[in-house]
């Protein structure tokens, strides 16, 4: 049935995904998404802002990113939040033009780095894979220390990948990965990718990167505090999206562990609502409340 939903959610009309994905975007303009992170840093949380969008098809649409970007830098520096930001390289033109896309970024990072801000790179789709690491071991080569990458333990590739990148010793968020992979290169069981999960973890810790753990899992999050015990919370970080499991987000803030939870913003923000929608247990019935609201006399 939920996988009916799932498929079905793009025929959902565009007024209900965006009222039933609001818990998970902090509002249109960066004035929410500052709100939204002083809100956290109150409660003891950690922020990274995402602004919204991705696959620009004009060149203008990436400088715009970009400039988006600068000012959400400025007020996560003006504001003094504890915050840093996260990118989408198809939002600044990795699929237009590689050249604009990397100057994008390192313009971005160069601002950031000049704040003391930190600047992570998404993953998205596996054809972005191979680009996107290249863009970022060339900014580690060229002695950016302000910037990280992210791994995907649905990908057959990530333990390759991140035996490949431990020489820079990189800060990696692990995360199992959103987009649908075909088999030949993505685990799809939830049992190999939750086992590639503590492998690629395993290795990262061996090697002595940085490991942000990004997963709302509990029984992911039990073995990562498991590994982590005795660490000094200086060493990692968890993170979870705006809008998911907030309570458990609050209990680990509580106890100790460095917690970053996921801003995003902006006016595009419908790719993203499917998303997490599609993520959401309770999507089949918040689906239907929504749509059959809409038609029961009395409904709302
Ligand atoms: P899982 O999906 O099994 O969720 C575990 C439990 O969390 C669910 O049973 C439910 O209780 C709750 N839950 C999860 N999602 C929910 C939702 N939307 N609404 C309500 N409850 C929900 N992916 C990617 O490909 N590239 C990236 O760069 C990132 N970046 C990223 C940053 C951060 C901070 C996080 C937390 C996640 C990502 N992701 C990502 C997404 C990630 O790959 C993954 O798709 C989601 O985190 C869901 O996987 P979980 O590990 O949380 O497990």
């Amino acid at each position: 049935m939920d996988q009916v939903i799932v498929r079905l959610l793009p025929a959902v009309p565009r007024p209900v995904v965006q009222r039933l994905s609001a818990p998970y975007i902090a509002g249109a303009t960066l004035d929410d998404a500052r709100h939204t992170v002083a809100g956290l840093n109150a409660e003891g949380k950690l922020g990274t802002v995402d602004v919204l969008g991705e696959e620009v098809t004009k060149a203008a649409e990436a400088e715009a990113v970009a400039s988006a970007y600068h000012a959400v830098l400025d007020a996560i520096a003006g504001d003094q939040l504890d915050a840093n930001v996260s990118v989408k390289l198809t939002a600044l033109g990795l699929k237009l033009d590689l050249d604009l896309c990397r100057s994008l970024l390192a313009t971005v990072v160069a601002d950031a780095a000049a704040r003391g801000i930190f600047v992570r790179i998404d993953m998205e789709d596996s054809t972005c894979t191979d680009d996107t690491l290249v863009l970022y071991r060339e900014l580690r080569e060229a002695r950016r220390e302000n910037v990280g990458i992210v791994l995907q333990s649905r990908l057959r590739r990530s333990l390759d990948d991140i035996v490949a990148l431990a020489g820079l010793r990189p800060s990696v968020r692990l995360c199992k990965g959103i987009y649908v992979e075909p088999a030949a290169i993505a685990y799809q069981a939830r049992d190999e990718v939750r086992e590639s999960f503590l492998r690629i973890l395993d290795t990262l810790l061996a090697v002595g990167c940085y490991p942000a753990v990004a997963t709302h899992d509990e029984w992911l999050l039990e073995r990562t505090l498991e590994r982590v015990a005795g660490m000094s919370s200086e060493e990692y970080e968890l993170q979870m999206l705006l809008g998911v499991r907030e309570r458990r987000a609050s209990e680990l803030a509580d106890a100790g562990h460095r917690l970053r939870v996921y801003v995003p913003y902006g006016d595009r923000w419908y790719e993203y609502s499917l998303r997490r929608l599609q993520e959401n247990p309770a999507l089949a019935t918040m689906v239907a409340k929504a749509t059959l609201g809409r038609l029961v006399p009395g409904g709302r």
